[in-house]
């Protein structure tokens, strides 16, 4: 097998046994990623249903459902954020050879993700203000969605060059301050694709899930559901193909020793498996009327679902750098229980207080959605009686 240049690891053992990392390290990334979901397709939805919903004469309900979406964006946004720093504390731990080369050989590209951040989470709130205003705000949400687009794009990069020691010395001497953003690798689009696409999906999902789960009114709902139910659909399809693409852009070494590891074959089966009881969810809710039923099955396929294709990556990651001489499981470890025991007590108290900071989020929402805006709630009553 090539041997390829990896930086030696640091030359202190792991604190703690591989499997525990990835465990940890597959949850909050499929947390991450079902936030980011949300973030994704939900701004491009609420820009079109604010565009149309916003003029002279549209149905209220458009901008209704832009504004229930539009409201928690912000807060979808820290999520995001905080359900970022996790995963990449742990992949740093276990891959940091290769993914502290990737990111300085991008560096530049790397640290703008800072300033568009910054930039998408200040227009998440000017968008949140003027959608409750009933005013144009679609121009703002499509340029959020840019910001975060792109930063998705240098994301998906930066994680299949880290893959690619190969490429490492080329791009250095094309530019050492970290300035060219490498596009000759065949399954950075496809990857970046299945999360644009998953972007939409999870967005559908989420909206069937306010149906229910937000004060809106009965005719808001219906339409959230039916709404979400049909962008789901299509956008799950879609994931589906994009990653069937992911799969077949990589390399034959990658492709055969994926298909004889029983436990990525059960992820991958497991991830389509789910996304088709997901567009049935989705068909379902374009037919019948909300449900806590189904925004809560939806709810929980979705996090199945994502949880399989967290691990399919981790799979193509593993796989992948083991073709190239890197094996994650041959890390030295000296675990230290003491450390590992103060840690997972401290991360389950963690859980709980995220669990009951959503729930404040929830009650504070259903309030401040009763008191939002008093004209929205008699113009729609008015709509409704006609
Ligand atoms: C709007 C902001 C963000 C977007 C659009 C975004 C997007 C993405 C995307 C698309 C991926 C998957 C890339 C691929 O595998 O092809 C990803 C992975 C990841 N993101 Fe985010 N992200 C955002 C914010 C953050 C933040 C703020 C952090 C951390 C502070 C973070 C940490 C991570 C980590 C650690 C991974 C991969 C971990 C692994 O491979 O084990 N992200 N992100």
């Amino acid at each position: 097998m090539q041997q390829y240049p990896f930086p030696s690891p640091d030359p202190i053992p792991l604190p703690a046994p591989v499997w525990l990392f990835k465990v940890l390290n597959v949850v909050t990334l499929a947390l991450h990623f079902v936030a980011l979901e949300i973030l994704i397709g939900g701004l491009l939805i609420v820009a079109v249903l604010n565009y149309f919903g916003a003029r002279e004469g549209a149905s209220l309900r458009l901008n209704q459902a832009a504004h229930l979406m539009a409201r928690r964006l912000p807060i979808v946004m820290t999520y995001v954020i905080n359900l970022g720093v996790p995963p990449l504390l742990f992949t740093q731990v276990m891959y940091g050879q290769a993914l502290y080369t990737s990111s300085i050989l991008i560096g530049l590209w790397w640290f703008s993700v800072i300033v568009m951040l910054m930039i998408a989470y200040w227009l998440l709130y000017k968008v949140a203000e003027r959608v409750e205003a009933r005013r144009n705000a679609w121009l703002m949400a499509l340029g959020a969605w840019l910001f975060v687009g792109f930063i998705a794009r240098i994301y998906s990069t930066n994680f299949t060059l880290m893959l690619r020691p190969e490429d490492w010395q080329g791009l250095y001497e094309q530019s050492a301050l970290g300035a060219v953003l490498p596009m000759n690798d065949p399954t950075t689009t496809p990857r970046w694709l299945t999360m644009l696409a998953g972007g939409f999906a999870v967005a559908g999902v989420w909206m069937i899930w306010l149906s229910t789960m937000s004060k809106a009114s009965e005719d808001v709902g219906a339409y959230l559901n039916a709404l979400g139910g049909k962008i789901a659909l299509v956008a799950f399809a879609l994931q589906l193909g994009a990653g069937y693409w992911v799969y077949l852009a990589q390399p034959d070494a990658v492709k055969e020793r994926l298909g004889s590891q029983t436990f990525y074959l059960v992820s991958g089966y497991g991830w389509v498996a789910l996304t088709a009881v997901l567009m049935a969810l989705s068909a379902l809710a374009i037919v019948k009327k909300p449900s806590p039923m189904l925004s809560w099955s939806g709810a929980a396929a979705a996090l199945l679902a994502m949880l399989a294709m967290v691990n399919c990556r981790d799979g193509i990651r593993d796989v992948t750098l083991l073709s190239k001489g890197f094996d994650v499981w041959e890390r030295n470890i000296v675990t230290n229980w003491s450390v590992v025991a103060i840690f997972l007590a401290l991360f389950v108290v963690g859980l709980g207080v995220l669990g009951w900071l959503i729930s404040v989020v929830m009650r504070s929402k259903e309030e401040g959605e009763l008191k939002l805006n008093p004209s929205f709630a008699t113009e729609s009553s008015k709509e409704m009686n006609k």
